[in-house]
């Protein structure tokens, strides 16, 4: 079985779990549901994106700089006007731990990047029940829109390549466990927002 294959049978129940927890389908989702999940979304991204930051990865020809997700979160709490709360979120301190190994960092990144096809689906839940877009508070669900087939196929190639030199599926997997264990431990850790509104 190709790694990709490996880690989405090893992850599945996990995903299954994320999904209900996040919780973004819901048909009478109002905005201060999504300000407050978004706000998780950053809690978590502002955690792991420097820690993934620190590999050396153009050396596997990811390009990293590109695929942040950093950068849109930060607009929609600009558009959402949430900013300040964000701040308040800084230095969360949760899973995963990649001590330094590439293998564990490419397992997180199969995470972030797989968690871009539910993007495409969220996005256009937010558009239609919340008149959201990439303009006005949905960029990092909008991720990389028309293009996310293909982001997603060409991760593939990369992280197959690497997988086949690095002859340590299991250390990638165990990464993206721990990527699904610190994501759901984000989301059930509370937070209340006080919006005034
Ligand atoms: C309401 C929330 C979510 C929904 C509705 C959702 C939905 C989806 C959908 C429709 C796919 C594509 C399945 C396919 O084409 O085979 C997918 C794949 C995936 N999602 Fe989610 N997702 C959600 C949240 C997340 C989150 C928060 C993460 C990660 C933090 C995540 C990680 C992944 C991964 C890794 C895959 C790739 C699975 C594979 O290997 O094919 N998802 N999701």
């Amino acid at each position: 079985m190709s790694i990709m294959q490996r880690l989405k049978e090893a992850t599945r129940k996990q995903h299954e779990e994320l999904e209900q927890a996040v919780d973004l389908m819901s048909e009478t989702l109002s905005i201060e549901d999504y300000k407050s999940k978004l706000l998780k979304f950053y809690r978590f991204y502002s955690f792991i994106e420097p820690r993934l930051a620190s590999f050396e990865w153009d050396l596997f020809g990811y390009d990293f700089p590109k695929r942040r997700k950093l950068p849109l979160l930060l607009k929609d709490l600009q558009s959402l006007d949430i900013m300040n709360e964000a701040k308040k979120l800084e230095g969360w301190e949760g899973l995963p731990d990649l001590n330094g190994s590439i293998g564990k960092a490419f397992g997180c990144l199969y995470v972030l990047e797989g968690a871009n096809l539910g993007g495409q689906v969220i996005s256009r839940h937010l558009k239609l029940r919340l008149g959201l877009d990439e303009s006005n508070g949905a960029a990092f669900f909008s991720g990389y829109g028309k293009e996310t087939a293909t982001a997603w196929k060409e991760f593939g190639i990369i992280l197959e390549n690497f997988a086949s030199e690095y002859q340590n599926d299991e250390e990638i997997i165990s990464g993206a466990n721990e990527t699904f264990e610190g994501f759901a431990r984000c989301f059930r850790e509370t937070y209340v927002l006080d919006l005034k509104i």
